[in-house]
């Protein structure tokens, strides 16, 4: 029997993709950028499957291409790029990977945390640029960690294994999210008081509609002059011209991004100026097994869903409801 087809819009690593060839007759880009939307159309007329990117617009007018499509398989926590709503009223199930990039990420945004508090790529650039003369004791002085304050805005897999790492910090920490239970030994507390409270804010809240541009200057100015805000969620999730004016004018210490709006970020963004501002090309889940694992995950969502089974991670279980 002939094996079901896919578009692989990407190469994935192997682990996932060998997975992935078993099963299917694998039509996967080979160029490094992604596939312009046009070509994605083209290619998924006659797929049975499309294993996405997060830099893969996934709207109506692909699943609209695709008459024989019966799953969307994202490689990514993050299904922003895909137009769930559409994918529900079709009955398209669409899969993510949550959890095997958890603590990458949490690792990461203690990284950029760290990087940022203690000015450390500002300190490998004024070294690079031979103007290390002696030790002194007012060079590039930073923030402490121990007995600080910690928001955490979105506190579900990953804001809580921020959260653990900052326990070995012995911060203090505080989260707002309205529906999360504490853990780790943080305190739930309204968006206000955290903003007001936190020397260090970290950002993980999913991309939607509401969360677009929330932080943005009313938010940044109810912010500590020293305070650090952290972004490993999406670019959108903060109006990067209103965080450039809060650095510019010192309203709030540093800060740094994993992930920027648009992606890749232009040369010419005026963020790029500043010293107090960490920059990193949205690689929070980017380690060796994360990824091992976010590539079979995402095999594993795509074999399910055409097999006609349960997706292991699906964001829109409802379509498997017999009534919507
Ligand atoms: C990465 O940003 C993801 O959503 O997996």
């Amino acid at each position: 029997m002939a094996k079901p087809k896919v578009f692989v819009t990407r190469v994935i690593p192997e682990k996932g993709l060998a997975l992935v060839r078993d099963f299917c007759d694998a039509d996967i880009w080979q160029d490094e950028l992604p596939p312009p939307h046009a070509e994605i159309v083209r290619r998924v007329r006659d797929v049975d499957s499309l294993l996405s990117l997060l830099t893969d617009k996934i709207d109506a007018e692909v699943m609209d291409a695709a008459p024989r499509l019966k799953v969307i398989s994202n490689m990514a926590v993050g299904v922003d790029n895909v137009d769930v709503a559409a994918a529900t009223a079709r009955r398209l199930p669409v899969g993510n990977t949550p959890g095997v990039l958890t603590d990458a990420t949490a690792d990461h945004a203690f990284a950029l945390l760290m990087s940022a508090a203690r000015r450390i790529v500002e300190a490998e650039k004024f070294l690079r640029a031979g103007k290390w003369k002696t030790w002194s004791p007012q060079l590039l002085l930073g923030a402490d960690f121990v007995g600080a304050t910690l928001g955490i805005i979105g506190f579900g897999r990953i804001g809580q294994a921020v959260a653990k790492r900052a326990q070995g910090f012995d911060m203090r920490v505080i989260y707002y999210d309205p529906i999360a239970q504490p853990a780790f030994g943080a305190s739930p507390v309204d968006l206000e008081p955290l903003l007001r409270e936190s020397d260090f804010v970290s950002v993980h809240v999913p991309l939607t509609p509401e969360t677009r541009h929330f932080i943005n200057a009313d938010t940044l100015s109810k912010m500590k002059s020293n305070a650090i805000l952290v972004n490993t969620s999406r670019g959108p999730v903060l109006n990067q011209t209103d965080l450039y004016n809060a650095l510019k004018s010192g309203q709030i210490f540093a800060a740094a991004l994993d992930v920027t709006e648009p992606e890749p970020l232009p040369l010419d963004s005026p963020l790029l100026e500043l010293d107090n501002c960490i920059i990193v090309p949205h690689i929070a889940s980017a380690s060796k097994h994360t990824r091992d694992m976010m590539a079979f995950m995402s095999a594993q969502n795509l074999i399910a869903g055409l097999k006609g089974e349960w997706l292991p991670n699906c964001v829109n279980p409802q379509v498997y409801k017999t009534s919507m």
